[in-house]
């Protein structure tokens, strides 16, 4: 072996066997000239990224929506995060805690192309949205739209509002194939009157991953003096944007979603003229109004967590967030393109690109979603998520990074057979 071939090696079998940053930078210099939609085909480069992450070799796991789990770098970056601030105990906590979270808060604010001054660190989504919904000062009689494919957890804080402050919420129901982004910003427009203070959209349907056009959605509402609230769980670190962008009030993400941070962190983002409108959940000390840090007081919680969201954010720079987008995509199409016009299979998800990303949902006529998650798992080990509600029947397809066409090819296989 030549000293080159052996360096390569050495950096790519960094971490007892698992590739490490140095090794993913090799790998990624090799392949930067090449454009993003011709390297999302290349199972090569792909497996390599696989070898990044442990698997459990029982089961092809095609459920990454709940929580996609850290790569190995990640992972032993974390249990060193762990074993610092177990080594410092409380010095860690009444020195550096803030300041180091202050600093993880920045670059995620990077990352989603936002101010740092309008981005906190919160433990999920459900903590982000939960606290617009619970801290806006609700009247007797506003009334709030939603979609009965949102979010239980944030359609349970509405339905509290509702009992709590007298709050009408209205809900409507989203197609899961439109015609045009028209036919979706006309059915949340048609819900609004003037009544009305809060829209809650999600940014991608998590059962069925549907993208639903934000900023249309968001220029509309305004126009009608109504704000925004972005659920966007499922887009953070899986597809390109920014949320400036989406011209939205408010937007909440999980970051042990698509950024692969370790559970338990998210964010939220409240544009700086909003800040000054929402009560927190947990009270702060005197504050500006403006001031984002008055909406995030949680006491004392697992900080090793917040170091953690450095180390994702490197890996997920150093592969590229556009070369993952492509790379997503192309996954979900490789299937659903495969099944799509078998008779028995019904798609739940739309096919045009910008409304899809890595996330589909399919059923087989005459079988029930649960049915159809047991004989995936049982007669094929595939793991996935079967859901039956909310107009939608199916199991929930989520690939990651790591998942191959070959896993994808069981999946086909077993969609063929189980007709
Ligand atoms: C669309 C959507 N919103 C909110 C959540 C809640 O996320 P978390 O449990 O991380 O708060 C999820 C979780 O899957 C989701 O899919």
């Amino acid at each position: 072996m030549d000293k080159r071939t052996f360096l390569k090696n050495a950096g790519l079998m960094s971490l007892g066997g698992f590739i490490g940053l140095d090794g993913l930078t090799q790998l990624i210099d090799n392949v930067s000239a090449i454009p993003s939609s011709v390297l999302a085909k290349d199972e090569d480069f792909w497996e390599k990224i696989r070898g990044g992450y442990l698997l459990k070799p029982d089961f092809i796991n095609l459920e990454n929506g709940y929580y996609c789990f850290l790569p190995q770098v990640t992972l032993e970056n974390f249990i060193r995060h762990i074993r610092d601030v177990n080594y410092q105990g409380s010095y860690y906590m009444r020195t550096v805690q803030f300041e180091n979270k202050k600093a993880m808060a920045a670059k995620l604010a990077a990352l989603a192309g936002c101010s740092a001054d309008e981005l906190i660190i919160t433990r999920n989504t459900t903590e982000s949205l939960d606290m617009i919904i619970g801290g806006l000062n609700w009247k007797e009689g506003d009334e709030a739209i939603m979609a009965e494919q949102d979010y239980g957890a944030m359609l349970d804080m509405f339905k509290q509002v509702a009992k709590r402050y007298g709050v009408v919420n209205k809900i409507v129901s989203v197609p899961s194939l439109p015609q045009s982004d028209d036919e979706i910003v006309n059915l949340y427009a048609g819900a609004i009157t003037e009544k009305t203070k809060l829209l809650m959209v999600c940014h991608m349907i998590n059962i069925t991953g549907h993208i639903l056009p934000i900023r249309k959605i968001c220029d509309m509402a305004h126009s009608r003096g109504v704000q925004v609230m972005v659920d966007g769980a499922h887009t953070f670190a899986h597809i390109k944007f920014s949320i400036p962008e989406l011209n939205c009030d408010y937007y909440g993400s999980s970051l042990h979603k698509w950024l692969s941070v370790p559970l338990g962190a998210g964010i939220l983002y409240v544009k700086k003229e909003n800040i000054g409108k929402v009560w927190p959940l947990i009270a702060e000390g005197e504050r500006n109004p403006d001031d984002i840090s008055r909406l995030n007081h949680i006491g004392t919680h697992p900080v090793h967590t917040d170091l953690a969201i450095a180390d994702a954010i490197d890996f997920h720079n150093m592969i590229g967030a556009g070369r993952k987008e492509a790379r997503l995509r192309y996954l979900q199409l490789y299937w659903t393109d495969k099944v799509r016009n078998m008779p028995h299979i019904i798609l739940n998800t739309p096919v045009d690109p910008v409304r899809s990303c890595a996330i589909a949902n399919v059923g087989v006529k005459g079988i029930k979603p649960g049915e159809l998650g047991d004989a995936l798992f049982k007669k094929y080990r595939i793991y996935t998520a079967p859901i039956d509600g909310a107009s939608v029947h199916g199991c929930r397809i989520t690939p990651n990074v790591y998942t191959t066409t070959a896993d994808l090819d069981v999946l086909v296989k077993a969609l063929t057979e189980l007709g």
